[in-house]
Formats: structure tokens, C-alpha cells, sequence
């Protein structure tokens, strides 16, 4: 292929069709949505998916001996099927629903958490999103496990030479690390993690709430023991979380949360619990939300994940080029490996003004924290603007982006 032909096959921007809220204009503009990271917009398929089961095919799951229950049960069970896919998992016997990405990390720090012992310790990065840094204070306070933390490169990449390092007194039982930083874009090697935290004898736990959106997965190759992400980044809706962990390490894990469906029988003296995944689900699980999640693997996987990756590579590259002929932005991060996200901040302007005047003129960033403050910390910053990308981002945005951003800093100098 050459470079033209190579260009044209990764362009996806012609998908903007498929998702009704772009076809809007804001104050009769474009509507320049570069905020996907923060939670990325639905096509019409997932709407539909929705809106169908909803009005053809819905009752709760499980429990009904009736045709609609399983009905509803089939298509909610069939994401499983769908889900595990999506990750190359072994088993979709060991994808288990949540509500998010913190619930799943919760579920982890919580279950699996409390097989871990005083004098053992949790291992972070510092490009960590709090959802992947509190949950395990919390299990220290609970449980008295130590919370270790593997820095991060002036580039924005883990110190896999200090995270060995950390990692060599074997006392870490769960490394517990981003697979695409959600602030730097930077993408972690998690293959070589893996393989460091086994030969420690470690666990890995990837969030993958970013990655997931923009690069193929395939759990087994990575060596993860646990993976985590959410829906409503990955084009599906809010209110569904996945969790995926070896069948041995769900069967040991004790559940999280008590209730119905998470049971095989209750007595008032003893309950014992149903087979995994049920075990952690319990209670009416996001029916509708997961057939949306299944809707749209569906929809990503008709695309293909590496396409969604060469469009999103062209994006960045494109960004990188664009905002460094920009006076005052400088890009926070520059990982070799990375993704669709990028954090920059304008010499002499706060990072949520910046973002204010973009809003002005219809372009949607996200600033602040990013829910990462101790990465804040690492650089010495309080807050960034971040643009993120998605398949229906196009470069003529991006363009719009920066030649904005050269009409603010000339406003704001
Ligand atoms: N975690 C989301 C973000 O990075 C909300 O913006």
C-alpha cells in the first residue's frame, strides 16, 4: 500500500454520519466534539439497540420462566459471548458485568483484595486514575497491605527500570497499572509487565478503560490476569462495566456484593453462592446498558480495531504536528507508544480557560485533573486541556483546534 492509499483506508471520518449529536451545529458552527476520553458519543446502532430491547424484548434476566425473561436473558446473556470476543478471553464464563470501570476495579480491590495479606503489597503507577489509586488505599486501610508506586519518565512512560526494581522484594501480590493513561495517551507495555509481576509472582490487573476504545486487545497475549473497562467510552452506554479475570481467580475471590442471582440457595443459617460470573453479580444487573455494550463491540468490531488504531495514529500525529507550530502549547507526554489523548497547556493561560474559549467557538475539550492528581503532581501542572479522539474525529477538527488555539493565545498574550 502506498502512503496515500495507506491514509485513505485509515480514515474513518466518513462514520460521523452514524452518530446523530454530530450532525448539530453549535452558534452556526460545526460541532467539534474532542472529548471522547471523558466518554465517547453513540451511533444510531447502539441508540436502536437500546431502544429495541426495550421496546420489543424486555423483562429481568434470569428469573422469569417466561418467554420475554428468556428472551431478554439470551440477548443479555449472548454479550458475554460478545465481550469475550472483544478480548480474546478463554471464557465468556469469565466476563462479568459491573457498572463501570470503578466498579470493577472495586469488585478486584474488594474480593481478591481480601485474599491478600498484611506485609503484601499493591503495586501502582503514578499515572494512575484515581479509580485505580483509591480503591487500594481503601484496601490498605481495611486490610494493612502496603501501596507501592512505579514512576513515570519525564516522557510520560512507566520506569520499567524502577517498577522491576519495586517488584523484586516479591512481596507484591497485584500490580495493578493503566493500559492507556487517560491524561498522556501513553500506552504501558503490558506484555513486560506481565511477565515482571509473574516472575515475582505477582498478578497483573490492566485497566483498559482507555485502550480498549482505541487498540486491539487480546488478554491471553498480554498475560493480564485481570482487565477492566467501561462501556460508555467504547460508544456504548453509561451504567455497564466489564470485568474479565481467570476462571481460577474468580472461582477463589470470595464475592463483593450479597444479594439475588448471586446466590445458588439462602438459609438464614448459611447462603452459598452461585457458579462465576453470577457470583458477582448481584442484584437486576444493567440489562439494557449491556446489550448497548454488546451493540457497540458489535459496531467497533464491523469497523475492526486496527483500522479504529491507524485512524486514530493519523489523528494524533496530525495533533502533535499541529499544536507544536502553535506559540505558548506545549504537549505534556510524548511517549513512543500512544494513543488518542493528548494533554498540552498554554503559556500563560489556565488550562480551564483555554478550554472555556474553545467551547466558545464549538470545540469540546475536557480540562482540569483528569481524575489523575498525583500525575498532576509528577508534572509539576495543576491541570491540563486534553483533546481526545474517536473514530469519527476528522483531521479538518483538528485543524480547527489549533488555528483557535493560535487566535487565543494571540487574545490572551
Ligand atoms: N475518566 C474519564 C476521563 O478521563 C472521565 O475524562
Amino acid at each position: 500500500m502506498n502512503a496515500i492509499t495507506s491514509v485513505a483506508a485509515a480514515d474513518l471520518s466518513h462514520l460521523r454520519a452514524d452518530f446523530p449529536i454530530l450532525q448539530q451545529t453549535v452558534r452556526g458552527k460545526p460541532f467539534v466534539f474532542l472529548d471522547s476520553a471523558a466518554s465517547s458519543q453513540k451511533p444510531d446502532a447502539v441508540i436502536e439497540a437500546m431502544a429495541h430491547t426495550m421496546r420489543t424484548q424486555y423483562a429481568n434476566v434470569h428469573r422469569g420462566l417466561h418467554w420475554m425473561s428468556e428472551r431478554t436473558t439470551d440477548a443479555y446473556e449472548g454479550v458475554r459471548d460478545t465481550v469475550a470476543a472483544l478480548l480474546n478471553a478463554p471464557s465468556r464464563d469469565e466476563i462479568v458485568f459491573t457498572g463501570s470501570s470503578t466498579g470493577a476495579i472495586n469488585l478486584v480491590a474488594n474480593s481478591y483484595g481480601a485474599l491478600l495479606r498484611p506485609g503484601q503489597a499493591v503495586l501502582v503507577s503514578e499515572m494512575e486514575h484515581h479509580a485505580n489509586i483509591v480503591p487500594w488505599q481503601m484496601l490498605r486501610a481495611r486490610q494493612g497491605i502496603e501501596l507501592r508506586v512505579a514512576p513515570v519518565t519525564d516522557a510520560g512512560e512507566l520506569d520499567m527500570t524502577a517498577l522491576e526494581a519495586l517488584l523484586a522484594d516479591g512481596k507484591v501480590g497485584l500490580v495493578a497499572v493503566t493500559h492507556m493513561s487517560n491524561v498522556l495517551g501513553t500506552v504501558t507495555p503490558a506484555a513486560r509487565i506481565a511477565a515482571l509481576a509473574h516472575a515475582a509472582g505477582a498478578k497483573l490487573l490492566l485497566d483498559g478503560s482507555q485502550a480498549v476504545v482505541h487498540r486491539p486487545v487480546d488478554v491471553q497475549a498480554l498475560g493480564a490476569d485481570f482487565y477492566v473497562f467501561t462501556g460508555h467510552k467504547l460508544y456504548g452506554p453509561t451504567g455497564i462495566g466489564v470485568l474479565w479475570a481467570r476462571r481460577e481467580l474468580l472461582e477463589a475471590m470470595p464475592p463483593f456484593m450479597g444479594g439475588g442471582d448471586m446466590i445458588a440457595s439462602v438459609s438464614f443459617e448459611h447462603s452459598s453462592w452461585a457458579e462465576v460470573p453470577h457470583k458477582f453479580e448481584a442484584g437486576t444487573p444493567p440489562i439494557v446498558e449491556a446489550i448497548g455494550l454488546g451493540a457497540a463491540i458489535d459496531y467497533v468490531r464491523a469497523i475492526g480495531m486496527e483500522r479504529i488504531q491507524a485512524h486514530e495514529a493519523m489523528m494524533t500525529e496530525h495533533a502533535l504536528v499541529r499544536l507544536a507550530q502553535v506559540p505558548g502549547v506545549s504537549v505534556i507526554g510524548h511517549a513512543q507508544e500512544r494513543g488518542g489523548v493528548i494533554s498540552f497547556s498554554m503559556e500563560g493561560a489556565h488550562a480551564h480557560d483555554v478550554a472555556t474559549l474553545l467551547d466558545q467557538n464549538g470545540i469540546a475539550v475536557r480540562a482540569g485533573t483528569h481524575c489523575a492528581e498525583p500525575l498532576m503532581r509528577r508534572f509539576g501542572i495543576t491541570s491540563t486541556a486534553r483533546a481526545s479522539f474517536g473514530v469519527y474525529t476528522t483531521l479538518g477538527e483538528i485543524d480547527v483546534l489549533a488555528e483557535t488555539l493560535e487566535r487565543i493565545g494571540r487574545f490572551l498574550v
